[in-house]
């Protein structure tokens, strides 16, 4: 018998993690120095491989935006992005009002119980947290612009925004020579969180907010609660991400066109534009990517939504943007994602540029960044097969590799589905494989039939309605007082009163739009637009919350986190600045104090007070936010009690609400 570090519970020595919470019995090898191949070897057969933190973190515990970026055409010139995206942004932050700016932002979807979530509530099982997710897109789930939804404009993207990168290169995470879009956005922030802040709020703006009612007084409506079963489709938010040029969004393009949703005469269009271009090898990936920019640097740079149905599901793509650069895009996107799709680049020097060769690639990101947010389900795409003649050896040690790192992410094994294809070639898309050679030893299902057996999202409905506003919009359907977003718990009803916060004002509900039509409701997991009446548009900010009136959201300038360090080269110090993120805020924070490190196996404080942290460290951490931001604690609602630092155009560490510090009185 051994008994479980964290909940103490008397385990089977054959049991290799505890039956009653799912820690891991052995956790050393994850943070010992040695290599990942050597780790791997030892995992698999004690399958080990991540800490108790980690698993805390990112792993089980029962879930955009428009650039403005000038280019040059030239996939070689990548790296001059930042300084044409500040000429831009000088330009937007002179001529645009700055209601008309919007900042994408980044709830994570620690879903399940962690081990940690069990020790501090007592719960028993894990069976208990389950996410709140389903989506329903009747607006672009990620800000892009959808006419034909009637929506005229979404707002512009500010985490494209630039801003010099020494501010962000005074922190201690990792630095990057590149200047990302993500070391670029912080002044623009600033401006646009001033809306956050009760000081900046226009005298006009008088808080209407009762005293807070105690959430266990809140009673669902019956409307809320309606059977998921009258639903004939569910809808699966499915995000497409991986390393740049893996694929993704020929994988998006070549579904769409082999389920007849691209019709031949649109195909035909695409083909010629892309050849006369000279890009005739992107013309799948033109029906996903359509700005002029993205076209002709043959990359995607905002994260494109479309739609398909399967037999069980009405899924909705999430293709994502692979570029380092584009990450905050990125992650506005797979934020939304009920499960993912991570496609791998399988031709020989460019998995493993995915996987890093030198510092992280964004395979890697990637895979951390959709874990801490919750997703526990994953297809992984390993795509361009024709490059390795369809080799099975090839495509096991693609899932050797990444096998190991996915599992130190917190993924089960149960959870990934791998499937051998080729995007360009049509191969193991929505038929089985019919090349020979990967016939030969694959006879697993096809992408589709992958997609369609995914488990079914949950839709949690039981709590006051939050609804993250992800950006702010004119629509003629609309009107002009009018936000989209997803709603991450409760329902929302046309006619209702509802309270915005930070600014505390109360305003009706007169339209809501799902799936390109209106309708009269909408419940957590539904991505919505939702027009409002009775408040001045400048008191919605993106990164605002729309909540229940008799139970607000936390506005917190100060926060308790417990914090993960990823993969960083440079320490992170007491005192330094980052940029934090919780679901669509995204304000500059500094590190006050590192209260604790937790020890990797326990998860219990080792040290007190530690001045600095390493890669892959867990820590309490009290942090200062330069502007208030809405946010709850991880207990009580998880899409807004996760966070993730970061710095240097990397995330330098994932964490979750532990405790509101400071809170503001609105
Ligand atoms: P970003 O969005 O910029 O990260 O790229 P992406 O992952 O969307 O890649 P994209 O679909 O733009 O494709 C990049 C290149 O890979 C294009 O030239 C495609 O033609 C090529 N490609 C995609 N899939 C396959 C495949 O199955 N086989 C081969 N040989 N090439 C492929
Ligand atoms: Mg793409």
């Amino acid at each position: 018998m051994w008994q479980c570090s964290i909940c103490a519970h008397e385990n089977d020595t054959s049991n290799l993690s505890c039956e009653l919470c799912g820690v891991l019995r052995d956790l050393s090898l994850y943070f010992n120095n040695i290599s990942e191949t050597e780790a791997g070897a030892k995992r698999r057969n004690k399958y080990s491989g991540v800490s108790v933190l980690a698993r805390s973190l990112f792993a089980p515990s029962s879930t955009k935006s428009k650039a403005i970026i000038f280019s040059d055409g030239s996939q070689d010139n990548r790296n001059a992005t930042g300084n044409k995206q500040a000429t831009m942004d000088a330009l937007h932050k002179t001529y645009m009002p700055s209601k008309k700016r919007h900042i994408n932002i980044v709830p994570f979807k620690f879903d399940t119980p962690s081990p940690d979530d069990m020790v501090t509530t007592g719960l028993k099982s894990s069976r208990n947290f389950r996410k709140a997710v389903q989506i329903k897109d009747s607006v672009d789930a990620t800000g892009k612009k959808m006419m034909d939804s009637g929506i005229l404009q979404t707002e512009k993207d500010t985490s494209m925004d630039p801003c010099t990168s020494a501010e962000v290169d005074k922190l201690g995470g990792t630095s990057s020579s590149v200047p990302s879009s993500n070391q670029q956005v912080t002044p623009i922030l600033d401006h646009e969180l001033q809306h956050l802040s009760l000081e900046s709020k226009p005298k006009s703006s008088k808080p209407k907010i009762k005293k807070p009612a105690s959430i266990s007084e809140y009673k669902p409506e019956p409307w809320m609660l309606q059977s998921e079963d009258q639903e004939i489709r569910r809808q699966l938010n499915l995000a497409i991400v991986g390393h740049v040029d893996s694929g993704k969004s020929t994988l998006c393009g070549r579904l769409l066109h082999a389920l007849g949703l691209i019709s031949k005469k649109q195909m035909h269009k695409y083909e010629k534009e892309a050849k006369e271009k000279g890009k005739g090898s992107f013309a799948y990936a033109w029906a996903m990517d359509d700005s002029t920019d993205e076209r002709e640097r043959g990359i995607t740079m905002t994260v494109a939504v479309k739609y398909f149905d399967t037999e069980k599901y009405h899924v909705v793509l999430l293709d994502s943007p692979g570029h380092k650069d584009f990450v905050p895009n990125m992650i506005s996107g797979a934020t939304q994602a009920d499960a993912a799709i991570l496609v791998v680049d399988a031709s020989v020097g460019s998995f493993e540029a995915g996987m890093g060769v030198n510092g992280i690639g964004q395979t890697k990101e990637h895979s951390q960044l959709i874990r801490s947010f919750g997703v526990e389900n994953l297809i992984v795409a390993v795509n361009k097969m024709d490059m390795v003649e369809h080799s099975k050896d090839r495509f096991n040690f693609v899932k050797l590799q990444l096998g190991i790192f996915l599992r130190s992410c917190g993924f089960k094994d149960s959870s990934i589905t791998w499937v051998p294809l080729s995007a360009m070639a049509n191969e193991n898309l929505v038929t089985a494989a019919s090349d020979s050679r990967l016939l030969s030893w694959y006879n697993g299902n096809c992408l589709l039939k992958s997609i369609d057996s995914l488990p079914p999202p949950h839709r949690d409905v039981s709590r006051p309605l939050r609804l993250p506003i992800c950006d702010i919009i004119a629509s003629i359907t609309l009107g002009q007082v009018a936000v989209c977003g997803k709603v991450e718990a409760g329902g929302i009803r046309t006619g209702s009163k509802v309270l915005v916060m930070p600014s505390g004002d109360l305003a009706t509900v007169k339209t809501i739009e799902r799936d390109s039509s209106s309708c009269n409701l909408a419940r957590a997991g539904d991505n919505i637009a939702v027009g409002l009446q009775g408040l001045d548009p400048g008191h919605l900010v993106s990164g605002g919350v729309i909540c229940h009136p008799d139970f607000p959201v936390h506005v917190a300038s100060r926060l308790e986190l417990k914090i993960l360090v990823l993969e960083i080269t440079t320490p992170i110090l007491v005192g330094l600045q980052f940029e934090l993120h919780i679901h669509h805020a995204r304000v500059s924070a500094s590190l006050v104090k590192i209260l604790s490190l937790l020890d990797q196996k326990t998860g219990k404080a080792s040290k007190k007070m530690p001045r600095l942290l390493t890669a892959r460290q867990a820590a309490v951490v009290d942090v200062k936010l330069d502007k208030e931001v809405c946010v709850e604690e991880f207990s009580a609602l998880k899409a807004l009690g996760r966070a993730f630092l970061r710095s240097g155009g990397n995330t330098v560490a994932v964490g979750i609400v532990t405790r509101i510090l400071d809170e503001a009185k609105v």
